[in-house]
């Protein structure tokens, strides 16, 4: 079969400029500002790796958070971390496309690595416009001027039709890098897979696309969907579950609570298939672990976990699945008092004999974070786009790469 896409095989970087589109939006810690999970980093550090034993100049472009989300920082602390996973240096200009950027890349010698600056810092960014559009935006055309390909290694960005993931692609012989590479065969092992009882773990907190993704599981017969998390409170909320003002804050700044109707109709629908927490724990003043009872809810204290009865439900269902899908952690996984929920229910996956796959940036660093790293049969550190790909939708990143390497067949 005619492959879709090109690889690094095809072809050769020694003494180029390669542009490397790769995604290490990470945890942060909200008191340094600093990198806190280097899952991502790890993954792409080795298209990095070989790209430079390769003697190729490598620039690399990625985002971090959202604009006006506490995560939407510089890349340093990232250009640190990832010098010390590659164990050799990382250049990093704060600038992404301007004449800084241009300098440095220029001054770039063959097996050298440089790090731009945050690319949604960047006005061309994450503007709608079409891929064409986006090719002919000043952020690409300065840094596609400079460059001899481009690699796009982020297949968790993919969905986005974002400046940096589908302009170059309409400028520059463009392939795919290993990480992107490994995300689609993946991608392509387990929608074959799925046997009953089919379970589904819905947590995290990147959950606008969670009604379409719960209405899809249902349409392809998911036994049971089990959430936790924010996607949780969502839920606990469009079923009418008065969660306190601090909580409902948070759904609102993560602007979840537009969706919040369209899920309790898909509730309504199906009330014995979508499951809810029954307690959760909350964090006290002194920070401490308080579990309530949903029906003793509100709470001025935000919901961080999911609680014990809870927890003892889900274990209780994943021992009795063959298939199990998990998107997102069932809560503040990062801090000690509230991993539990998240450690016991991912344990319990790791323990079973069910064919399991995690997905998403977060769920993947909770498994580090728990030694549980290797204890499902696959993991995926895409969230959204990993959701999107299983639903069938063409990811606007992936279909640039198809598209060049058509072009590069027929010049
Ligand atoms: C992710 O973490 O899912 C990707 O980095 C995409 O981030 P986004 O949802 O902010 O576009």
């Amino acid at each position: 079969m005619k492959q879709l896409y090109l690889t690094l095989e095809d072809v050769n970087v020694s003494g180029r400029t390669v542009l490397v589109r790769v995604d290490i939006n990470s945890p942060i810690d909200p008191d340094t500002g600093k990198v806190q999970s280097d899952t991502r980093i790890r993954l792409h550090a080795k298209t990095l790796k070989e790209l430079a034993d390769h003697k190729a100049k490598v620039v690399v472009l990625a985002h971090q958070g959202r604009k006006g989300d506490p995560d939407f920082v510089p890349l340093k602390s990232h250009a640190e971390t990832l010098e010390k996973v590659l164990g050799r240096p990382v250049k990093y200009v704060d600038d992404v496309a301007g004449e800084k950027a241009v300098k440095a890349v220029k001054e770039l010698k063959p097996g050298e690595i440089l790090l731009l600056e945050n690319v949604r810092f960047h006005p061309d960014e994450t503007v709608n416009r079409s891929s064409e559009e986006h090719a002919q935006s000043q952020l690409v055309k300065s840094l596609a001027a400079l460059a001899d390909l481009f690699v796009l290694d982020g297949f968790s960005v993919a969905h986005r039709s974002h400046a940096s993931v589908v302009g170059f692609t309409h400028l520059l012989p463009s392939v795919a890098g290993r990480v992107m590479e490994a995300e689609l065969s993946v991608m392509d092992k387990i929608t074959k897979e799925v046997k009953k009882p089919f379970l589904c773990l819905l947590g995290g907190s990147k959950v606008e696309k969670g009604s379409e993704f719960v209405e899809f599981l249902l349409s392809k017969n998911v036994d049971l969907i089990l959430t936790g998390g924010l996607a949780g409170n969502l839920l606990l909320y469009a079923r009418g579950v008065n969660l306190g003002e601090a909580n409902l804050e948070v759904l609102k700044r993560k602007r979840l609570l537009e969706h919040a109707e369209r899920m309790g109709e898909v509730l309504e629908r199906n009330p014995g298939k979508v499951k809810v927490p029954v307690d959760v724990a909350v964090k006290a003043d002194d920070g401490r672990r308080v579990e309530l009872k949903v029906s003793e809810l509100p709470s001025e204290h935000l919901i961080c976990d999911i609680g014990s009865e809870t927890i003892s439900l889900y274990v209780e269902a994943v021992r009795k699945a063959e298939t199990i899908f998990v998107t997102g952690p069932m809560g503040i996984y990062e801090e000690e008092a509230f991993s539990k929920g998240t450690f016991e229910v991912f344990k319990a996956i790791a323990d079973s004999n069910a064919f399991s796959v995690a997905s998403g940036g977060h769920t993947v660093s909770a498994l580090r974070q728990f030694d549980l790293a290797g204890k499902f049969t696959y993991t995926s550190i895409a969230g959204g786009a990993f959701l999107e790909h299983m639903m069938g939708k063409r990811l606007p990143g992936v279909e640039g790469l198809k598209a060049a390497a058509e072009r590069w067949r027929k010049a």
